[in-house]
C-alpha cells in the first residue's frame, strides 16, 4: 500500500514496486495525480484515472502518452447514467439554440469535503454544452454542505417556465464499477480515451 504521505512526486511508483502491474487505476488527488501520471505512463502501465482538477494538464500528458505509446483513460466521472444524462443535455443545448428568452445555468451539489469546485463533471458538462450552444454561456453555480450526494442540473429558465435535467449519485458504487470495467477494457489500446469510448465507441 501506497500513503500519500510516502508518494510526494510520485517517488513511491518505482519499476521495482510496479512490476507486473497490468494496469492501475488512480484516484488521489488534483496535486498528486499529474506526477503519478506521468509515471505510471513512462512505466508503460495503463491507466485509468478518475482524479479530477488535474485537466489542464491534459496537452501535456496527452503528448506524452503518444510519445510513449501507452494507454489513459481519465474521466472526470465513471458512471453510466452520467454519461447518458451528457448526452440528454446536448440534445437538449441544441433544441434551445435560438431560444434567448431562456436563460442556462448548471448547478452542482456535493458534500462538504470535496476538494475541488466547480466539480470535473460540471466542467465537462459546460464545455460539452458551450460546443452544442455557443450563443449562450452556461455559468456554474458549486454547493459544498454535508453529506449531499452529487448533483448535477441543467436549467433552462424563461419568462413563464422552467425547464431542467438533474442527475443525482446516490452512492459511489456506479464510479468504483464503471473503474473496474475501464480497467478491464483499456489493457493492449494505445492513445488517450475517455469514458465515452468505453460506453459508446466514440467521443462526444
Ligand atoms: N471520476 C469519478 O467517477 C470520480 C468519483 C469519485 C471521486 N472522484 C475523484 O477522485 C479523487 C479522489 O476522490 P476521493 O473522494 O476518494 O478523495 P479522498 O477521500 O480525499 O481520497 C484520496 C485518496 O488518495 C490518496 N492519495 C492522495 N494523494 C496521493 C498520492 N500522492 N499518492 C498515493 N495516494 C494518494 C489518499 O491517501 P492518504 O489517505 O494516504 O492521503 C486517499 O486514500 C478526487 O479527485 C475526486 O474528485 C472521481
Amino acid at each position: 500500500m501506497v500513503k500519500s504521505s510516502d508518494n510526494t512526486d510520485a517517488r513511491a511508483l518505482t519499476r521495482e514496486r510496479l512490476a507486473g502491474t497490468d494496469v492501475a487505476i488512480e484516484f488521489t488527488r488534483p496535486e498528486a495525480a499529474v506526477s503519478n501520471l506521468e509515471r505510471l505512463i513512462e512505466l508503460g502501465i495503463p491507466t485509468v484515472t478518475g482524479t479530477t482538477g488535474w485537466t489542464g494538464a491534459l496537452p501535456r500528458i496527452t503528448a506524452l502518452v503518444e510519445a510513449r505509446k501507452g494507454a489513459l483513460l481519465h474521466a472526470a466521472n465513471f458512471s453510466a447514467g452520467v454519461h447518458l444524462f451528457l448526452r440528454a443535455a446536448r440534445e437538449l443545448a441544441r433544441n434551445f439554440s435560438g431560444r434567448p428568452e431562456f436563460v442556462a445555468s448548471i448547478r452542482e451539489e456535493h458534500h462538504a469535503a470535496k476538494l475541488d469546485a466547480p466539480s470535473g463533471t460540471a466542467l465537462l458538462l459546460q464545455h460539452q454544452l458551450g460546443a452544442s450552444d455557443a450563443s449562450r454561456s452556461f455559468p456554474i453555480a458549486s454547493v459544498r454542505a454535508g453529506t449531499l450526494p452529487g448533483t448535477h442540473t441543467l436549467t433552462y429558465d424563461g419568462p413563464h417556465e422552467t425547464v431542467s435535467l438533474s442527475h443525482v449519485a446516490r452512492d459511489r458504487e456506479a464510479f468504483a464499477a464503471g473503474a473496474l470495467t475501464a480497467a478491464e477494457w483499456l489493457p493492449g489500446k494505445t492513445g488517450v480515451f475517455t469514458f465515452e469510448h468505453l460506453l459508446f465507441g466514440e467521443k462526444a
